[in-house]
């Protein structure tokens, strides 16, 4: 694929819009938001020019990889999983910039100084990267958990508001996969909804904040781009349940509906 800057490029970029970015009142800012929302948005830790060469390598992804996923997932109380995904594997191997900017030592060094701790490459290659594409209407990525501590969104397109795909969250909560009690942690906390138009960044800890995206009221196009860390935590535990449904909608965990 045509990628506009190659890993010292990109390193060299990143390395030096950060050093000016990542000031003392933005880290205590973003450190603050981080830990009390498990969300906060990072729109700029990235330059403009890595953020438009990226959102081309993605939109040419989607064109030619994407699957359509119509299914509910046992492993967290049967929420809905209605999109289009373009897995890890093939973006790993079509995308050279991805791939730098996932290993960038000065990125991961930001996003380590705002989650207050280290941030390391995922060790389930299926779980780096998931490009996702709502555009039917009652589209969403329902109520769920990550395997995995970090993940940074990337928004590529996003619909108007009234059209949905908002993220909502409720942090400090934790996956239980044989019994998640989604319904328990929605009456017994409050949940944050944020809204995005494109371009948009979030960094989001994505093992204790439960989140989905505000099912779609009409056919529009809602893209992103996830990018997916472990925390020393993750890889001393490892994930359990079969329920990988990004890499194969069949699993055992995913009912298939809409067929
Ligand atoms: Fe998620």
């Amino acid at each position: 694929m045509e990628t506009t800057f190659d890993a010292q490029e990109v390193n060299a970029r990143l390395r030096a819009h950060l050093e000016t970015w990542l000031t003392p009142d933005t880290h205590f800012d973003l450190y603050s938001r981080f830990h009390r929302d498990g969300f906060v948005k990072v729109r700029d830790i990235v330059p403009d020019t890595i953020r438009a060469a990226i959102h081309a390598d993605v939109l040419d992804l989607l064109e030619k990889n994407a699957e359509r996923r119509d299914l509910l997932l046992a492993t967290t109380g049967h929420t809905p999983r209605f999109m289009s995904v373009v897995r890890s594997e093939l973006i790993a191997e079509q995308s050279p910039l991805i791939n730098a900017v996932y290993l960038s030592a000065p990125l991961l060094a930001a996003l380590a100084r705002i989650a207050g701790e280290e941030l390391f490459a995922c060790p389930q290659a299926d779980e780096e990267f998931l490009i996702t594409s709502q555009n039917r209407k009652g589209d969403t990525h329902g109520w769920h958990w990550g395997d995995f501590s970090f993940a940074l969104i990337w928004i590529i397109d996003a619909p108007p508001l009234d059209i949905g795909g908002m993220l909502q969250c409720v942090p400090h909560t934790v996956w239980n996969k044989s019994a998640p009690r989604i319904h328990q942690y929605l009456c017994d906390n409050p949940i944050s909804t944020y809204g995005f138009v494109l371009g948009d960044l979030y960094l989001l800890r994505t093992d204790t904040t439960l989140h989905r995206t505000v099912p779609l009221t009409e056919d529009a196009r809602r893209v992103i781009l996830n990018m997916t860390w472990a925390s020393a935590k993750d890889l001393r535990s490892g994930p359990d349940g079969n329920d990988r449904w990004w890499e194969d909608g069949t699993v055992g965990a995913a009912s298939t509906v809409r067929d």
